[in-house]
């Protein structure tokens, strides 16, 4: 049987916040023993939507450096940034042309995003053939994926299908994976939507100062039932708490009678996992050209496969060599 080879890919938007470290970044660096798996943190994919661009350049160095600093091993799992393999856009092209622009115009993540008004950029429509483009371009045949990008890796799996049936097989078709993580991290201050990147109470960056996230816990919303139970439909935010604590520690909450007490485990619980982060990312930020050796190593060493597949991928499609 072929290797497990897995992608995990985070946009470069904003601040990696406590639900990727649970939901992708956690699982990550657990399976770096037992997968090869590459990190990729996805800054084209951040242009799609009306950007700054020395944020965009700000938040890639930040999530590279807070890959490291959460245990990201480069020498196990390299740290690719989308644009410095510059194979990924060479493929997006060639996927267009077996995607329709209906395929495109269905996807819920762009009927969302582009109903917030402005000028809807191009990119934006084309996103999930340039996220098919990244994953296929690495071979690998397991890719997590949460609730929300589980209709583009559909998309993906049609068109590299698509591309295989049509010119002859050139990419290896991958599975989505479901995050280890057993429950969804919610936004604190509104326990019914996933917590985002770009939301603003309830979120948990990973760069937190401590009292910016005892403040965001002792904030969270609870409910007056006063019972510290799961309960996702009555009792969202407390069952937020509980999931919480158990995703950070393993354990239940030691008082079911009081919220208070709650968000101090919850708190502390955070707290622990964060200090040596953030203690591991201020070193690392002294030496941002540590980061970015990293980041050109990691583009070296993925570009022999990289580069193997846009060729089979040109010469399949009708391209001359
Ligand atoms: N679209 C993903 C997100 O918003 C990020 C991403 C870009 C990605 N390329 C990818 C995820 C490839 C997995 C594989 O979370």
């Amino acid at each position: 049987m072929a290797p497990t080879r897995r992608l995990t890919g985070f946009q470069a938007t904003g601040h990696l916040h406590l639900g990727n470290l649970l939901g992708a970044l956690r699982p990550l660096i657990a399976a770096q023993g037992a997968a090869q798996s590459i990190a990729l943190i996805a800054d084209l994919h951040a242009m799609t939507i009306e950007h700054n661009p020395a944020d965009v350049r700000a938040s890639a160095l930040e999530q590279a450096t807070v890959l490291l600093a959460a245990g990201v091993d480069p020498e196990r799992t390299p740290i690719v940034l989308q644009s410095q393999v510059r194979e990924h856009t060479e493929l997006h092209y060639l996927l267009e042309c077996v995607a329709g622009f209906g395929e495109a115009a269905r996807m819920i993540q762009f009927k969302e995003k582009s109903a917030a008004g402005g000028q809807v950029r191009l990119s934006l429509l084309t996103y999930p053939v340039l996220m098919s483009a990244d994953i296929l371009l690495h071979d690998v045949t397991q890719v997590p994926v949460g609730e929300d990008q589980r209709q583009h890796l559909e998309l993906t799996r049609t068109l590299a299908h698509r591309f295989n049936t049509r010119y002859g097989t050139t990419f290896t078709v991958p599975e989505g994976v479901q995050p280890e993580s057993a429950a969804r991290i919610m936004d604190l201050a509104e326990p019914t939507a996933k917590m985002s990147k770009s939301a603003g109470a309830g979120r948990i960056g990973l760069l937190d100062p401590p009292e910016v996230v005892r403040r965001t816990v002792a904030r969270a919303v609870t409910d007056e039932f006063g019972v510290v139970r799961r309960d996702p439909q009555r009792q969202p935010g407390v069952t937020n708490l509980i999931n919480l604590l158990a995703e950070c520690t393993g354990r239940e909450p030691a008082d079911p009678g009081s919220y208070g007490a709650l968000k101090r485990e919850v708190t502390d619980a955070i707290e622990a996992l964060l200090a040596p982060l953030r203690a591991r990312h201020a070193e690392l930020a002294e030496d941002p050209g540590y980061v970015r050796g990293v980041l050109a190593e990691s583009a070296e060493r993925v570009r022999p496969t990289a580069a193997a597949t846009v060729r089979r991928a040109r010469a399949a499609i009708g391209l001359l060599d």
